[in-house]
């Protein structure tokens, strides 16, 4: 991903809000028909994918348990070390049960990797993920991801939950910020 250093504050759009609408009701109708007459634990991977995880649970009818799972990849740094850091777990036994796990953003996919790791040994029924973004570009490790919002490229992007530097989540659209000259 690219550095977001030195970047200009005023973000340019990505994905406008409209396009997350229709993106998200079309994400919501498949998961609603894959599970049609089933219960669900709907994982969030905080902080990022707060915002995502609501829009789609509120247009699911499905009887759901939300669980959050806070993770910490990068610490300090801009670029995923493999390194990841359980800081809040989750309460809800897994076995047997359905489980969609709901990320922001899969980069490196190595976060995804580890969580998806952890939580098959907690022996679910069925694990599935659904990632608002993937940048197919910067993958270092194959993992699936069964519902896709967007393919982008490398650009390190903001709002819609995301953050740079704890700033940015509020934003309504995807954005990312321009280098400044
Ligand atoms: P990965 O382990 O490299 O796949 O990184 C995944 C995590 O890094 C995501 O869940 C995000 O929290 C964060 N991340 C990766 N790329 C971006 C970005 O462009 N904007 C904001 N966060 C990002």
């Amino acid at each position: 991903m690219s550095n977001p250093a030195n970047r200009s504050s005023e973000p340019k759009v990505l994905i406008s809000a409209e396009k997350l609408d229709e993106r998200i009701a079309e994400i919501a109708s498949e998961i609603q028909n894959d599970y049609q007459g089933r219960e669900i634990v709907a994982i969030c991977v905080l902080k990022g994918s707060f915002i995502f995880f609501s829009d789609v649970l509120r247009k699911l009818d499905l009887p759901i348990h939300c669980e959050f799972l806070g993770v910490s990849s990068y610490g300090d740094k801009k670029v995923s070390s493999g390194e990841v850091k359980v800081t809040l777990d989750i309460n809800e036994p897994l076995e047997n049960k359905h489980v969609i796990l709901f990320e922001d953003i899969v980069d490196s996919g190595l976060t995804l990797s580890y969580i998806l790791a952890n939580l098959r040994a907690r022996r679910p029924a069925s694990l599935k993920t659904c990632a608002l973004l993937m940048k197919p570009e910067s993958m270092r490790v194959e993992v699936p991801v069964e519902y896709v919002g967007f393919k982008i490229g490398p650009e390190f992007v903001i709002g819609y939950g995301m953050d740079y530097a704890g700033k940015y989540r509020g934003l309504p659209y995807i954005g990312y910020l321009e280098p400044e000259h």
